[in-house]
């Protein structure tokens, strides 16, 4: 394969976690269906998110590990984990059992943290790719 798998899987949780939180805001105003619906978007998020941490984790290992990029790949690392662990939590409170609830403030808030982390993630993998060329390889033309 000539380029990484990492950003062709990082779409799902972005679009989802995202959706879920303006649903959850939604949820305030629009209702319970509403708050359900992010909650299943939460969980798409959270399991697509470990497969893109799965391929994300093989593109580090190719970083020089004395490198400035490397640097800016474990902050991305640690962002991108910690917007999993709010999205996580706030998932787990808004279960009863198995059933999805309409999210209490507190994980609305969570929510909104997670999607926070999510853009700062986001900001430095960016860096990765555009500024430090990780895993950007010249094709013959
Ligand atoms: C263990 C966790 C992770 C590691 C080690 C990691 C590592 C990397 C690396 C090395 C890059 C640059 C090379 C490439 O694009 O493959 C990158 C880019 C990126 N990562 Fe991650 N990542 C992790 C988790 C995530 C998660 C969970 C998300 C999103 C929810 C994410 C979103 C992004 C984005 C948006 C880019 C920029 C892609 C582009 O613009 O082409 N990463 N990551």
């Amino acid at each position: 394969m000539t380029h990484p798998i990492h950003p062709l899987l990082v779409h799902f949780p972005v679009a989802t976690w995202s959706l879920a939180t303006i649903g959850d805001i939604a949820s305030l105003f629009l209702g319970e269906q509403v708050g359900w619906v992010a909650g299943v978007l939460l969980v798409i998020g959270i399991i697509t998110a470990l497969f893109a941490m799965l391929a994300g984790l093989i593109e580090l290992a190719k970083i020089d590990q004395q490198s400035i990029a490397m640097q800016v790949a474990n902050q991305h690392m640690v962002l991108a984990m910690i917007s999993w662990s709010f999205y996580t939590i706030s998932l787990f409170l808004r279960l009863e059992g198995t059933t999805l609830t309409q999210p209490n403030i507190f994980a609305i808030v969570l929510s909104i943290t997670g999607l926070l982390f999510l853009w700062a993630a986001g900001w430095k993998g960016g860096k990765l790719v555009y500024e430090y060329g990780i895993g950007v390889q010249q094709a013959d033309k």
